[in-house]
């Protein structure tokens, strides 16, 4: 949070909101670059990393709907527990992320990290339900 002058203290702004609407306090100290070119370099990393969540999470809607059909023809609970025990892996990364609530932008490349765990888990699973079906 950006600094603020209280009489002849210097103290932390306590007032929670998104330093990026205080872009001058609350970053230019550090970076020397333009407002504009500052709110790009977030945009650009908030941007990959939402396009990395709805990629996961179109993969876990796909492995749902594979588990659905699964059961639909007659999978029993034990045929799809490692698909379940995938599902539970997925989801919660995804979940992890879409909590984090910086949009990916506190630490870009784990966050990365760890939605490509939660896409490839999920593919796992779809491919694991599948194979239920198809057998
Ligand atoms: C106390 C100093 C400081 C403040 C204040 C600060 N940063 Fe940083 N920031 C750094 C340092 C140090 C790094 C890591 C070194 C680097 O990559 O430039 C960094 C890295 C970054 C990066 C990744 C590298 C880059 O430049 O693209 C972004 C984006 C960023 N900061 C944005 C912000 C934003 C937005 C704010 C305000 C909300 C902010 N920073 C406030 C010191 C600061």
């Amino acid at each position: 949070m950006p600094y603020i002058r209280d009489g002849a203290s210097k103290v932390s702004d306590h007032w929670v909101r998104s330093p990026l609407l205080n872009i001058n306090r609350a970053c230019q100290t550090c970076h020397r670059v333009s407002e504009t070119e500052m709110l790009a370099r977030v945009e650009g990393i908030q941007e990959r990393n939402h396009g990395l969540l709805q990629r996961a999470g179109a993969a876990l809607m796909d492995q749902l709907d594979a588990m659905a059909a699964a059961t639909a023809a007659g999978a029993t609970e034990a045929e799809l527990a490692a698909a379940r025990e995938l599902q539970r892996k997925a989801q919660w990364r995804l979940d992890f992320i879409a909590a984090e609530n910086s949009m990916g932008f506190h630490a870009p490349q784990e966050a990365a990290r760890v939605l490509a765990e939660a896409a490839d888990y999920a593919r796992q699973g779809q491919v694991s339900a599948m194979r239920v079906t198809t057998r």
